[in-house]
Parts: structure tokens; sequence; C-alpha cells
């Protein structure tokens, strides 16, 4: 089946993405021609959601590729390469899809690395709609035996953040596919709006209920029952299961705890870091203050800390493509890995 939308691909030459700063007014895709632009597109979020970044980062490397010669080939891709690594500093996938390109420009001769990165960023996105896919199923196994389920989501971590599936939200669409029904309730995601814009669009277009909440209204509906259960997404998820996801995750997972309700996150092995003991060495990107106050104003400051790390003793079970999966995720270390 295809996924619900084409977040990021390959067109002729060039990255073709959907530009998500548009969404929902418009449904606009933008082309990418050049590396400048790949990493201008991640930093302002047109391309957004740790696996889809990571998607275009590698894409970004075999563009650079395509409009090299074998002689400034290797030359072009170093640079592209720590180019698109200083766009965003949270999500771990940005860096293991670079570092999988970079072990190409090591092992394959010059004259034949424009089709092998090509061929290697279309492995990540034809694995992260199988991962997608096998999220969704492994999460089916966590939703109660209610009607209609009720899902609190934050930020998006549905099919726009990834190739094709999402996260958080492959659950959802598995259990439309199984004719469960199923109800998401999506935090509107403060300062960039990701679930008013971006996860109740995207729901709303695949016909599955979604309604939406002021972030501060989290607490009361878990507190009151009004859901069974959270999925958010992550960006990057430390060796003890500490988890970055966007700013106010943390709140949401310390009212699920307090209400007594189950909290899961859903990521793909890609979004684990093995090397990152626990989630203080999280590096967490700090976004400009211009974001949070729309209007210079004399003498106010703003501080704009774009995720955050939930503890994981705050967090019930992690969805992944190997299942749900507890700390120390020995089913996903990699083989040999001293961690
Ligand atoms: O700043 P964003 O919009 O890139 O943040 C996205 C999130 O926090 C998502 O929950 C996360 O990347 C997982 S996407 C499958």
């Amino acid at each position: 089946m295809r996924p619900p939308f084409d977040t990021v691909r390959w067109d002729n030459g060039a990255i073709r993405i959907i530009d998500q700063t548009l969404l929902p007014a418009e449904l606009k895709f933008a082309r990418l021609e050049s590396v400048e632009t790949v990493a201008q597109a991640i930093q302002t979020l047109a391309v957004r959601g740790a696996p889809a970044i990571g998607i275009a980062a590698a894409y970004g490397v075999a563009l650079a590729a395509h409009q090299s010669s074998a002689t400034n080939v290797l030359e072009n891709v170093r640079r592209a390469r720590e180019r698109l690594m200083r766009t965003r500093p949270t999500a771990v996938n940005l860096f293991s899809a670079l570092d999988r390109q970079a072990r190409l420009f090591e092992t394959v001769d010059p004259g034949d690395l424009a089709a092998a990165l090509l061929r290697e960023a279309d492995n990540l996105l034809e694995e992260d709609l199988e991962t997608g896919r096998r999220i969704g199923k492994a999460g089916l196994s966590v939703l109660p035996d209610r009607t209609p389920v009720r899902v609190l989501t934050h930020c998006n971590a549905g099919a726009l953040a990834t190739g094709g599936w999402g996260t958080a939200l492959a659950p959802v669409y598995a259990a439309r596919d199984r004719g469960i029904k199923i109800e998401v309730w999506a935090d509107e995601t403060r300062p960039l709006w990701q679930g008013r814009r971006l996860t109740a669009w995207e729901l709303a277009q695949a016909g599955i209920d979604v309604r939406v909440l002021v972030d501060g209204a989290a607490a009361s509906a878990l507190l009151g029952k009004k859901v069974d259960l959270v999925i958010v997404g992550a960006d990057r998820i430390a060796a003890n299961g500490d988890t970055a996801n966007k700013i106010g995750t943390l709140g949401v997972a310390l009212a699920a705890q307090a209400a007594g309700i189950p909290f899961y996150v859903a990521a793909p092995s890609t979004t684990f870091d093995f090397k990152t003991a626990d989630g203080s060495a999280i590096p967490v990107e700090e976004r400009s203050e211009s974001e949070v106050l729309d209007e210079a104003r004399n003498g106010v400051r703003a501080w704009n800390p774009a995720f955050d790390v939930t503890p994981h003793h705050l967090i019930t079970g992690w969805i992944t493509e190997a299942g749900v999966l507890r700390p120390p995720f020995q089913e996903l270390r990699p083989t040999g890995s001293g961690h």
C-alpha cells in the first residue's frame, strides 16, 4: 500500500519535499537543487521529524555527488556532510544517515560514488517505509480493547515526519486499516504548531477522527481520563531509555504518570543512540526567540528549547520495528557493542 504522503523523494537530479511550513493552508512541493537549500529546508522545518531529516540529509549528500566530477566529488560530499551535520543537533537519525553515507566515501570508487550514494539514500527511504509498517503492527498490541480507542499525541510523528507512515501515528494508521475505531487527541505543540497544523491535517486527510487541544489542556485530558494512552515520537533515545522529543513531551509524561495512563514512545531503531548513556548528554536545540515572541517587544526575552528529555522511568514501553521493548534494548544493540 502507498504511504499517505511522499514527504521526501529524489526527483530527477533534485530533492522534492512537501514544504511543511505552508501546511495546512497549502500543500506545496519544493524542489531542492543544492546542498545549501537542503540544509536551509531542514533548519527552517520545511522538512522535519527525525526520520525525514535523516532521509533528506542522505539525499543531500547524493545531490552533492551528482553535481560533481570524479576529481572533486570526494571534497564536495565531505563538505556537504559537514554542512548538513550543522543543521539541527538533536535528532540522531540525521547523524546516523550521514555516517552511513560517509562509509561509502571511503569504500566506493569516486566515479561510482554518485550512484552509490543515491542508492543508499533510496535504501534508507525504503527501510523507513518498512519500519513504519512494523511499528504500526507492534503498536496494535498496546491499544486497549475499547471503542473508540483514544490516543493523545504531541507534535507530529506521522507520515509527514518520516518517509511515509510515521512512528507515533503508525499504530493509528494500522488500527484504521484493521477496522478498529480510533480517535487522536493532538496537542497544538507551541511554538510551531506541529500538532495543530500537521498532525490534525494529515489525520483529517486520512479520514481519522482528530481533536486538537491546547498544550495546557493535556494534563486535564489525562487526569480526566478522556484518553486511554499516550503515544509520542522521539528524536533521540539514550542507552538507558531517556527520550528526547518535542518540547512539552515531558509535561505530558508527568501528567500521564500522575493519571496512571500508559505513556509510549514509538521510534525506529535508528533513533536509538547507544553511545549516549543517558538523557543528560543529549544535545537540545535552542531556537530563535522570535518563534516564541511573534513581535519584537522591548525588554522581553524568550527561552525556546525545541526539545525536552523524558526520563525513562516515565515511559511504559518503546514501540519499535522489533516489537515493544524496554531498556536495555538488547534486541536493537549492534552486535559487539561495548555499551
Ligand atoms: O522540530 P520537529 O518538528 O522536527 O520535531 C519533531 C518531533 O519532535 C517528533 O516527535 C520526532 O522527530 C519524531 S518524528 C517520527
